[in-house]
């Protein structure tokens, strides 16, 4: 069995899955005090982090039914993310491991969303194209191996979850804004306002820093009064724009990759609209569960199966690493 720790962002996550890539337990405890600030504030993620880490590691071995004897392989997200929860994780997970002379695997965050789609039941074999959309991160892959991914296109700039909790910040909603937003979208049209998808930016890139200046414009132009009024079709306009944004991207790869297949990951993955539009793509599509888009450890438990593990001590002077600027 394989123990995992994720602490990249807010959530201070630890999983326990077997080999074979079930599930034996996947703990998520989300620190829900970033919420007043309007975003992740990093040092006190950090702390968060720091209180909780072993209480959900040994939720995790408990809801597992199993202790630290029965494990074999300790796994923790290296990068990228804010680096001091980073550091909580690494360190934890070198303590855990060095105690029983266990190997370490050190797993890259985006591979972890990759390898969310190799968990039991139906995983995907690969090759596939995959779409990663996160509150970091926006890319287009082509995967041809497990550990492993090409990148195809990326963003330009925001990340489309950062399009989503801007958005949702610009509307009044809380932090993380993609499920508020996505929420108030049900009771919105979202042919009200035309939003821009970027369509110029051509090849497999995303752009979202117009969308979001747009939103912006559109809720001066009605001024406050009528924008509050206005507020679920604004959402769902919005919603619309982000998930055609990323489709468009998507149908360009399929276009030159015909017959491929398509996996999605990452918290945006979670979005109930992408999820539709997707499955109606035409092609076979794999979207995990949507406990298992946002972040968590069970898929970073499940892309160390195919991490070269690092034997005790070689990994004790192991750091993290932070997201590029
Ligand atoms: O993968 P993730 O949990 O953390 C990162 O690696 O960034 O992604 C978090 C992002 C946030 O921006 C959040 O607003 C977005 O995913 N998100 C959603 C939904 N659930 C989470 N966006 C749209 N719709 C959702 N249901
Ligand atoms: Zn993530």
């Amino acid at each position: 069995m394989i123990l995992a720790l994720e602490t990249s962002c807010d959530d201070t996550c630890a999983a326990v899955i077997t080999r074979a890539g079930e599930i034996r337990s996947n703990v998520v405890s989300s620190q829900g005090i970033h919420d007043r600030y309007g975003g992740v504030v990093p040092e006190i993620a950090s702390r968060h982090h720091l209180e909780l880490v072993n209480a959900v590691v040994d939720t995790a071995l408990d809801r597992a039914g199993t202790a630290l004897d029965e494990i074999e392989l300790v796994a923790v997200t290296q990068g990228p993310g804010l680096v001091g929860a980073l550091l909580v994780g690494v360190a934890t997970a070198k303590g855990l491991a060095a105690a029983r002379r266990l190997p370490l695997a050190p797993v890259d965050h985006l591979q972890g969303h990759v390898a969310a789609n190799y968990l039991a039941p139906d995983p995907i074999e690969p090759p596939f194209l995959c779409l990663l959309a996160s509150g970091g991160h926006t890319l287009l892959a082509r995967v041809t191996e497990r550990g492993a991914h090409e990148r195809l296109g990326g963003t330009l700039d925001d990340a489309a979850g950062e399009a989503f909790d801007k958005g949702a910040r610009l509307l009044g909603l809380g932090y993380p804004g993609g499920p508020a937003l996505s929420r108030l979208a049900l009771e919105g049209d979202p042919q009200a306002f035309a939003f821009p998808t970027a369509a110029r930016v051509g090849g497999l890139d995303f752009s979202f820093a117009g969308l979001k200046t747009a939103l912006l414009y559109k809720v001066r132009e009605l001024g406050e009064a009528e924008a509050g009024r206005r507020r679920a079709d604004l959402a769902a306009s919005y919603e619309h724009a982000i998930v055609e944004s990323l489709i468009l991207r998507v149908e360009r790869a399929l276009a030159v990759e015909p017959g491929a297949r398509l996996a999605i990951g990452g918290g945006v993955a979670a979005n109930a609209r992408l999820r539709e539009r997707a499955a109606a793509l035409g092609v076979p599509v794999k979207i995990p569960p949507p406990e298992l888009c946002t972040d968590n450890a069970a898929m970073i438990a499940s892309a160390a199966r195919w991490v070269q593990p690092v034997p005790f001590p070689g990994y004790l002077d192991l750091d993290a690493y932070p997201t590029a600027a």
